[in-house]
């Protein structure tokens, strides 16, 4: 039963297949008690555990309550108002001036596996309601809340979490982030949590490349063993994660959108704050992320039953130097090694080769498609491949007719010149006539060219929060673009559309449950790549991560690495090429249509299988990826640089039937589940950059 409740103390429990969350609603509130009092979010525990959790006095702090109000930090949904003082999910501010919210229980709807508690302000036309839904297939907590104006005057919303989640207080709780920067997206990063907060954020208008709106606390948990809290918020604009820590080990991660305030909600609305998930598992970050992996596959991703297809972008070949001739040519090579969606990137509508001019004027330039880009993408499709177009429909170049006609389309003050960056200006996507452009110009290259794909970029961060016509520019904004993709998806739903933004830098929940991958990085350096990748593993499954095989050495890192590494890093998520294919000799190109094959059959295991993470590239000289599916077994295995002292490895492996054997389908070697559990598969891995795809079958 995922909700029970207690009518003699209030408790609603919420229970998933190994969580449970429980919350006391007040029916009779005073000062001294929060309406609505969190209780328990972790391990499964029963109604009477409720019970006797919720009558436990707060730890030592402040009992006496001389300092703050003596069981602020217990509240469920932290308003500031009264004798609170820590970080506060909502702060609110009416039309007198009064910046305070006091909140009662108002009612509780339990409806399924959803609970609905209605918390009402004593003097002022404001209720909050939290919304909790058990997604009990996936292990899953969903959360969010709503900002009700009841009254005839506008509330402005100074703060607004979607929700503040709480673990048990601890005072060894370790933090877990996705943190970052451009080309160097997800790296896994871990810190203690001490006495104060750790602010996690976006400024950027996007969920941006420095955080993933993601994040995960533990209690010394390993990959297969311990305690994991983790939660996603679902919004692709800028956001904010605070975790608040206490001297009592009291610890909140008040979570949502962030950088976007004042809010104001006009009388008689509502604020719908974004989702957030909720993950919570014992068994280490192992079995957190497999449960990650499912529920992005099965609750966000668009058509998941679509395995994602190999695809070859001619950027890193061609930057802005684009011709019909010149694409068609690496169309033909990558057809010739099996790729099956060829992308065309950047540059085609460009009236020079550089990125000053252009962007919005979307029309193919004639000088380099003479016969119309609707034949190259015929002459791509007749090749036996699909095609598909780069774009960044919310930017314009201040050197383009779009913009000397609408000079009026883009965000800035109306009093001081707008920032450029990237030669390029921010189109308001809360304007109508905006959006509605942005429709028409999908639609328009979508039929009019015959595209199957759309790599849809987005290159600079928002700077002018200001729209003529109102509204929040910040939100108004991200909401914008959702409308536009939703727009499109729904005219033409099986384009493929893949979100991109610099690299990973709009990698969040929400837009990819508009888009069906995500470019992870700009940075194909196969070895960053592997850094890159563990850290996109933790929150994100392999369908969703884009990984290109590119040139050696690599643009970015300089570093020369075997192209047989290069594959092996990108197989381990949709297997892209982005190198310049007209430079690889033909065994470069036979040894790439040979991996190519083999993707192509270990695809579903890749794609839709259980990916387990063996060792780690920041710890260990040997690592590796395992995905499992069936009987099937696909494992690559990782070292770049082999020491003497390290020769004669084994690669311990994970997520086999320990009791089952195994067969090597490239020795025929039988090996029994235990040993390569505990002991390992033997490797045989000499020099630098060294890695190999072991397959096994179970027998
Ligand atoms: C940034 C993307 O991350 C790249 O892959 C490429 O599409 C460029 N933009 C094109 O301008």
């Amino acid at each position: 039963m995922p909700v029970e409740h207690c009518p003699d103390t209030g408790v609603y429990l919420l229970t998933g297949a190994t969580f449970s969350y429980a919350l006391a609603v007040d029916p009779d509130p005073d000062q001294r008690v929060p309406a609505a009092r969190h209780i328990h979010w972790g391990a499964r525990v029963t109604l009477d555990d409720a019970r006797e959790l919720m009558a436990r006095p707060p730890r030592h702090a402040r009992p006496s309550g001389t300092w703050s109000h003596p069981r602020a930090h217990q509240e469920e949904h932290v308003v500031q108002g009264g004798y609170r003082h820590d970080e506060a999910a909502l702060l609110v501010e009416f039309a007198d001036g009064v910046r305070s919210a006091e909140l009662r229980a108002g009612s509780v709807e339990v409806a399924g596996d959803e609970v609905t508690v209605i918390l009402v302000d004593r003097v002022y036309p404001l209720r909050v309601s939290l919304h909790y839904r058990v997604d009990s297939s996936h292990d899953a907590l969903i959360r969010w809340a709503e900002i009700h104006n009841d009254g005839d005057d506008a509330i402005v919303v100074h703060q607004a979490a979607s929700a503040s989640w709480a673990p048990p207080p601890h005072s060894g709780y370790r933090l877990t982030t996705l943190s970052g920067g451009y080309a160097a997206e997800t790296q896994l990063t871990q810190r203690p949590l001490e006495i104060g907060r750790v602010v996690l954020e976006s400024r950027t208008g996007i969920s941006g490349h420095e955080n993933q709106p993601w994040l995960a606390l533990d209690l010394a948990a390993t990959e297969e063993h311990g305690e994991v809290w983790s939660t996603a918020l679902l919004w692709s604009g800028s956001w904010e994660a605070i975790v608040q820590t206490m001297l009592d080990g009291g610890t909140h991660i008040t979570l949502g959108r962030g950088a976007d305030r004042p809010d104001r909600v006009p009388p008689r609305a509502t604020l719908r704050l974004p989702d957030t998930v909720g993950i919570y598992t014992s068994d280490g970050y192992g079995s957190m992320s497999l449960k990650w992996h499912a529920y992005e596959r099965d609750r966000v991703l668009p058509d998941p039953a679509r395995l994602r297809p190999v695809l070859y972008n001619s950027w890193e070949a061609t930057f802005y130097d684009v011709t019909a001739t010149g694409q068609l040519e690496l169309a033909r090579r990558a057809s010739d090694i099996g790729v099956e969606l060829f992308v065309l990137d950047d540059g085609w509508f460009r009236p020079k080769d550089d990125d000053t001019a252009g962007l919005g004027d979307w029309y193919p330039v004639a000088r380099r498609f003479p016969d119309g880009l609707a034949d190259l993408a015929d002459q791509v499709r007749g090749l036996g491949m699909m095609f598909g177009l780069w774009i960044e429909p919310e930017m314009v170049n201040a050197d383009s007719d779009l913009y000397r006609a609408h000079p009026d389309w883009i965000r800035r003050w109306p009093t001081r010149p707008p920032t450029v960056a990237r030669h390029q200006y921010l189109l308001d996507f809360g304007r109508t006539d905006v959006r509605d452009w942005a429709t028409r110009t999908l639609d328009r290259l979508v039929t009019g060219i015959g595209i199957d794909y759309l790599k849809w970029d987005m290159n600079r961060a928002f700077a002018e929060p200001f729209s003529a016509e109102g509204g929040n520019p910040w939100i108004d904004q991200v909401l914008g673009v959702n409308e536009v993709i939703d727009r499109l998806r729904q005219a033409h739903p099986d384009v493929l559309v893949e979100t991109c933004a610099s690299g990973g830098g709009r990698g969040d929940l929400a837009m990819l449950s508009r888009t069906h991958w995500m470019w992870a990085s700009d940075n194909t350096d196969p070895l960053d790549r592997l850094f890159i990748q563990e850290g996109y593993t933790y929150a994100h499954s392999a369908m969703s991560m884009a990984c290109w095989v590119t040139d050696s050495p690599g643009s970015l890192s300089g570093r020369e690495t075997p192209l047989t590494f290069r594959f092996h890093a990108a197989m381990c998520g949709v297997l892209g090429i982005g190198g310049d294919l007209a430079d690889w000799s033909d065994a470069d190109l036979a040894e790439a249509a040979g991996l190519i094959g083999v993707y192509k059959e270990i695809r579903p295991l890749v794609q839709t299988g259980r990916q387990y993470r063996l060792g780690s590239p920041r710890t260990d000289e040997t690592f590796g990826v395992a995905f499992v599916a069936g009987d099937q077994v696909a494992v690559f295995a990782f070292a770049p640089r082999v020491r003497h002292a390290a020769v004669g490895q084994e690669l311990r492996l994970r997520g086999l039937d320990p009791d089952a054997r195994y067969e090597d389908l490239s020795s025929g070697a039988i090996h029994g589940g235990n040993a390569l559990r505990y002991r390992g598969f033997p490797l045989d891995l000499h020099g630098d950059y060294a890695s190999r795809l072991i397959r096994l079958r179970r027998i």
